[in-house]
């Protein structure tokens, strides 16, 4: 046994349960998905989060899937893992509410990028060449095809990307579907539990240390714990995923939910809107490197406001009803680490950074299948840590 890892179990203060054969860091969308499939499989799965259920990024997130109007050079892998998501999606979704009775609130509108000025049309359109020749089916719309769809957005505006597969989902409805199905199927749930280290012995994953040393003993560990991942210790400096907090702020209005003053999730510069089902309209996010932050400051809220108003000038009528922080969990190249990692047992399934909900449902699939012994899913393959060494090696 490892000199690391044996205290942990000499301190021991409770045994919890019968062991599970996996143990999930993080109850998320991505470690609840993991956790529901798992136990689907008849594997006895325990989700561990050091908060309640669902309260990191997907509490906060917008819920766009969008695999298209957001993609940029350099992310065509990504962009691949992204419109395989976006297939799963209405599958994932009819599946989960069918076992649950949960409307996950998907609307399938789909997506304006927003052209306020002549500079933002130069922009947008050269941005739509390189979209369109990734053969993603993105349309250019006149100012006045945009005012029939949205008759709402600012008079004046230049036109708009219309993307009709980014649709979007109530992120936590999603978490409160998620919730439910993995309980039904098994799942045993521990919230407020922090996982202080992941124990190892002779270079295999065999449990995880709480905050209180008690021992949870487990043949798999799925690290899903987001922005939190690269806190856990007990992995070398190079075993622990390079995860880092990139914050968001969002600010939900109210709008009439019998006659809302948007219906497609709209980009805008400076900000996105987000309208749900029940008349929220959520205007995200600011993007601020300030670490585990929770402020939510008046220049966050003064920008978005601004910029959503430029956009929708409506909105100076509405309420405002939440203003909310989250913390995206951002790798070194915005694309998430799903795979093994380099100690026997212990599997990754984090860095989602933007997309956490849009990739949920290949998450789950395909961490599950790896975490069953049933091997690597093609999809996630380009997605290992390996490729930060491949990079550091190559330059
Ligand atoms: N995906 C929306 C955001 O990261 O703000």
């Amino acid at each position: 046994m490892a000199a690391e890892s044996r205290p942990y179990f000499e301190s021991a203060t409770a045994e919890v349960g019968p062991s599970p054969d996996v143990v999930i860091i993080g109850a998320g969308v991505c470690g609840l998905g993991i956790a529901w499939r798992l136990a689907q499989r008849g594997i006895a799965v325990t989700v561990l989060d050091r908060g309640p259920v669902g309260a990191g990024a997907s509490r906060v997130a917008a819920g766009m899937l969008a695999a298209c109007a957001e993609a940029e050079p350099g992310e065509e892998a990504l962009v691949r893992l992204g419109r395989h998501a976006q297939a799963l999606w209405p599958g994932f979704a009819a599946e989960l509410q069918q076992t649950t009775g949960i409307d996950l609130g998907l609307r399938r509108e789909g997506t304006l990028v927003v052209a306020l000025t002549a500079d933002d049309r130069a922009r947008l359109t050269h941005q739509l060449a390189f979209q369109q020749g990734l053969g993603l089916p993105l349309d250019w719309l006149s100012p006045a095809e945009v005012q029939r769809r949205e008759p709402h957005l600012a008079a004046g505006l230049a036109g708009a990307v219309l993307s009709p597969d980014d649709h979007q989902v109530d992120s936590r409805a999603l978490v409160a579907a998620l919730t439910a199905a993995a309980e039904r199927a098994g799942v045993l749930l521990r919230p407020h539990v922090a996982v202080a280290a992941i124990v190892t012995e002779n270079g295999r994953a065999i449990g995880v240390r709480l905050s209180d040393s008690t021992l949870v003993p487990a043949k798999t560990i799925v690290l899903a714990a987001g922005a939190w991942s690269r806190g856990i210790e007990g992995l070398s400096a190079e075993a622990r995923p390079p995860v880092r907090p990139i914050k968001g702020q969002v600010v939900t209005l109210q709008m009439d939910a019998a006659a809302p003053l948007l219906n497609h999730v709209v980009w805008a510069p400076g900000c996105y809107l987000v309208p749900r089902a029940d008349g929220r309209l959520l205007v995200g996010a600011t993007v601020e490197e300030k670490g585990f932050d929770t402020a939510i400051t008046a220049g966050g809220v003064l920008a978005l406001l601004e910029a959503a108003w430029r956009v929708l000038p409506g909105i100076e009528e509405l309420a405002i009803v939440e203003t909310t922080v989250g913390h995206r969990p951002g790798s070194r190249d915005d694309a998430p680490i799903l795979g093994p990692s380099a100690v026997d047992g212990l599997i990754y399934a984090t860095g989602h950074h933007r997309n956490g909900i849009l990739l949920a449902p290949v998450t789950a699939d395909a961490v599950a299948r790896l975490a069953a012994g049933e091997g690597t899913d093609p999809a996630i393959a380009p997605f290992g840590m390996a490729r930060f060494a491949a990079k550091a090696a190559a330059a």
